[in-house]
């Protein structure tokens, strides 16, 4: 089968999971908890610890987990320099993705059979840590101190970005995002690293892999360009004009379609969209991005908008920069990766699937002089 046919594996089913389902009929479940569910209830710890580990936990155990994803939120002095060291031009989703690289060669891990969880939650902990000490370094002239009293990755990531306490609801919708971004079956970057982990590399590798793929902007990059082009337009006015230029010359709107989901859409998008509501529903930016919606509802409705089209907006509104925001899907994502590599170590088979050639037929060698 040529790509064409296969159409980017577009419905085939690459391997057996017992993490996630998306759009299977029964909705988006992390271990068969709904998105819904926990998206209302849970913190991004409980998530983080029912992907790592496949449970909730009860509280003991949440106050133990989030114990250590604190004291891993230390940085190494050597990665400081590094982090120092990389241009202030750098796109941060190169800085997270050297953070994480270097990080394994200052404390590698041996044998994934015993550390990948140590890995795991080293990562999740000093990502935010490795954006933010950079970001402060190069445009402050500040070296960040990691200690905080803030106990959950959210709240820690709010405050150490605008150097003061976040409001409760800014710390929620935060969680709320984290939640919602944390897992997604075999999407690109989740697959990538599910190869990576079945080559039997170590977990820092297959984390790397995962930023990586999801840098691109038909996957964790479409939140950034999806901010980009609602920025664009003053007003709703110029939203309404600019949506059906761009649909007339057949052009991606950022944040829209699903390879998975259906007409029923994402559904992780009503629940984003109620948070970027609910702190900026009386903005501008709010009112183009639903213009933009009620466009594409009206003209595209087999593309509805996906889990980055209101994330967008959501992250605006707690002031997150927009070259930020990729970033802060890998501090989500990271779990789901970290929990489909520990799936694919736990059963590996290599995954090595085949092509079919369609290239020249067998030739003869020319020699170089006669070219
Ligand atoms: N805007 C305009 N047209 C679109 C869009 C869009 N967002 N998405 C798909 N189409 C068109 C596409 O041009 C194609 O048209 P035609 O049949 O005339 O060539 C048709 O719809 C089918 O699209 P496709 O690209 O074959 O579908 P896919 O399943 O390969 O793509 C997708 C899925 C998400 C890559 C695509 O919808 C897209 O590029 N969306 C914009 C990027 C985006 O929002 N990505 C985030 C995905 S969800 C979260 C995540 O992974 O981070």
């Amino acid at each position: 089968m040529s790509d064409k046919k296969t159409g980017g594996l577009a419905g085939v089913i690459a391997g057996e999971s017992a993490i996630c389902t998306v759009g299977q009929g029964s909705g988006l479940n992390y271990r068969g908890y709904s998105i819904e569910d926990l998206a209302a209830h849970a913190t991004f710890e409980e998530v983080a610890y029912l992907l790592q580990y496949g449970e909730l936990p009860n509280l003991a155990t949440l106050n133990t987990y989030k114990k250590k994803l604190i004291a891993a939120r230390s940085l190494p002095e050597k990665l400081k320099t590094i982090l120092e060291n990389i241009p202030k031009t750098a796109h941060p989703m190169d800085v997270m993705r050297t953070g994480c690289s270097a990080l394994g060669t200052l404390e590698p891990e041996d044998d994934f059979t015993t550390e990948q969880d140590r890995v795991i939650v080293r990562l999740l902990g000093i990502f935010p840590s490795i954006l933010l000490y950079w970001h402060h370094f190069h445009n402050a002239g500040v070296r960040i101190d990691t200690h905080s009293e803030q106990d959950t990755i959210a709240g820690y990531f709010l405050e150490k970005l605008h150097n003061t306490s976040p409001r409760e609801d800014q710390i929620r919708c935060m969680h709320v995002s984290l939640i919602l971004y944390a897992e997604h079956e075999f999407n690109a970057s989740t697959f990538a690293a599910r190869i990576c982990a079945s080559t039997l590399s170590d977990t820092y590798s297959t984390i790397t892999t995962g930023i990586s793929v999801l840098r691109g902007p038909l996957h964790g990059g479409a939140n950034e360009a999806a901010m980009k082009l609602i920025d664009s337009f003053a007003n709703e006015e110029e939203a309404t004009k600019g949506v059906y230029e761009m649909l007339e010359k057949k052009q991606l709107l950022m944040g829209f379609g699903h390879r998975v989901y259906g007409l029923g859409g994402d559904p992780r998008s009503p629940i984003i969209k109620s948070w970027s509501k609910k702190l900026g529903g009386d903005t501008a930016t709010f009112r183009i991005s639903e213009t933009i919606e009620a466009i594409m509802k009206k003209e595209k409705p087999q593309l509805p908008t996906n889990a980055d089209f209101f994330s967008a907006s959501a992250y605006r509104f707690l002031n997150i920069p927009t070259d930020y925001f990729t970033p802060v899907f890998i501090m989500s994502r990271t779990t789901g990766w970290a929990a489909h590599v520990k799936e694919q170590r736990a059963n590996n088979k290599l995954i090595r699937p085949s092509s079919e050639y369609n290239g020249p037929d067998n030739r003869e060698y020319i020699a170089l002089d006669k070219r």
